[in-house]
């Protein structure tokens, strides 16, 4: 039997990993300046998450959730804390866009309307909703196209005032990432979120904040969203939520009433998943992982930002992007193939860094001194002089 072609993939078999590195099948280290696609949060295989897992799987993996699982209590007691979030309510299942699916779903069930707001370049996922509100054409089916969501620029107060002014009591919710990830890392202005929750407000409308790529501590606070002093009704998360271990969730204000059976999940908030998700908290608050991402990702972002030839150097905490002009367009690939660093993409010449959350000082200036190195390498090679006089 074939894979599924859809993906182009690098040939590369990664087969161990340990904080902020992995190995391939050759021995050979890579620095992982991408975190398996932000999902590394509190470090590859770290022995705490490993030994919890472990000592899970001896006991049981999973049981329907027709019966009481109190590891769930105990990770919603932890999540609430860790989140300053005590009084919301938590909807436990596997993947983001299963997240934004349920959070949208929620969002209609409670105020029975059907419109949606979404902003151009968001990503919320590949399933029916949350893929209907993502702005890429490209990867809606038709099945999943609808008139229920409508696309404002992204930022715009303007357009958003006007947007409700003229349909605000049809408006079921709006879903917005603190940093759109696969959009390019692109940081909602505080302005805007604080726009977002007022409008919300006015026409009982559901603020959705999808923080699936830029929460969990990513960008230096445990939600993106706290750093523009706004509070959401619905958080969604998944990526870093179990460090690799599929687990996501929806976390749900107290205005939000839950009915029995209007969400449901075979496999969301299984022991082993709970377990794993316990540990990355447990970890979190141990190893102060969100003031190293804060202290870590300000280092990276201002020491990046010397270097003349990078654009637009932009983000928050660990989730960074820049743009790389046409004649570097070979770094990323280069980062890779001559340093054995991992780092992300997004359209159309953005390199986007999402490391674990537990990245330290040592490797970011090897990243640093890679990155610095290959864009005077590669300016040298074009314009063909000594390599140490650009950069
Ligand atoms: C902001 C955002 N929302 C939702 C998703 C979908 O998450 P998943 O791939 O776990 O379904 C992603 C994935 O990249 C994302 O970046």
């Amino acid at each position: 039997m074939k894979l599924f072609d859809v993906y182009p993939i690098n040939d590369i078999n990664i087969v161990k990993g340990l904080g902020s590195y992995v190995w391939d099948d050759k021995g050979i280290e890579y620095l992982d300046m991408y975190g398996g696609h932000a999902v590394i949060s509190i470090g590859h295989t770290h022995p705490h998450w490993v030994k919890k897992i472990e000592d899970q799987l001896e006991k049981i993996a999973f049981y329907s959730n027709s019966i009481k699982i109190p590891l769930q209590q105990e990770l919603a007691d932890k999540l609430g804390k860790v989140s300053g979030k005590n009084n919301y309510q938590l909807f436990l299942c596997n993947s983001g866009a299963e997240a934004n699916e349920n959070a949208l779903k929620l969002a209609s069930f409670h105020n029975g309307r059907k419109k949606i707001i979404a902003f151009t370049k968001s990503f919320h996922g590949r399933t029916s909703l949350a893929v209907s509100a993502t702005d890429n054409p490209s990867i809606v089916a038709p099945v999943n196209e609808t008139e229920n969501v409508a696309f404002l620029p992204f930022n715009d107060e303007d357009a958003l005032k006007k947007y409700f002014e003229k349909n605000g009591n049809e408006i079921c919710a709006v879903i917005v990432e603190g940093i759109q990830g696969v959009g390019g890392i692109r940081v909602a202005s505080k302005t805007f979120l604080q726009l977002v929750r007022n409008v919300c407000n006015q026409y009982g409308a559901v603020f959705i904040a999808d923080e699936v790529q830029c929460g969990y501590g990513r960008t230096g606070t445990f939600y993106s969203q706290d750093q523009a002093d706004v509070e959401a009704d619905i958080y969604s998360m998944a990526k870093g939520m179990g460090n690799g271990f599929p687990i996501g969730a929806i976390s749900i204000s107290p205005a939000i009433a839950a009915k029995h059976f209007m969400l449901g999940t075979t496999f969301g908030g299984n022991h082993l998943a709970c377990a794993a998700a316990i540990a990355v908290l447990e970890v979190m608050e141990k190893e102060n992982i969100l003031k190293n991402a804060d202290e870590t990702g300000n280092y990276l972002l201002n020491e990046i930002a010397k270097i003349p030839s990078l654009e637009n150097v932009r983000g928050k905490g660990l989730m960074i992007g820049f743009d790389v002009p046409s004649e570097l367009q070979e770094l990323r690939a280069n980062l890779l193939k001559r340093h054995k660093i991992f780092t992300g993409y997004a359209k159309p010449n953005v390199i986007r860094l999402l490391p674990s959350l537990a990245l330290d000082k040592k490797d970011a200036d090897k990243f640093l001194n890679a990155l610095r190195e290959e864009v005077n390498f590669l300016l040298s090679e074009k314009q063909n002089i000594p390599a140490s006089v650009n950069a």
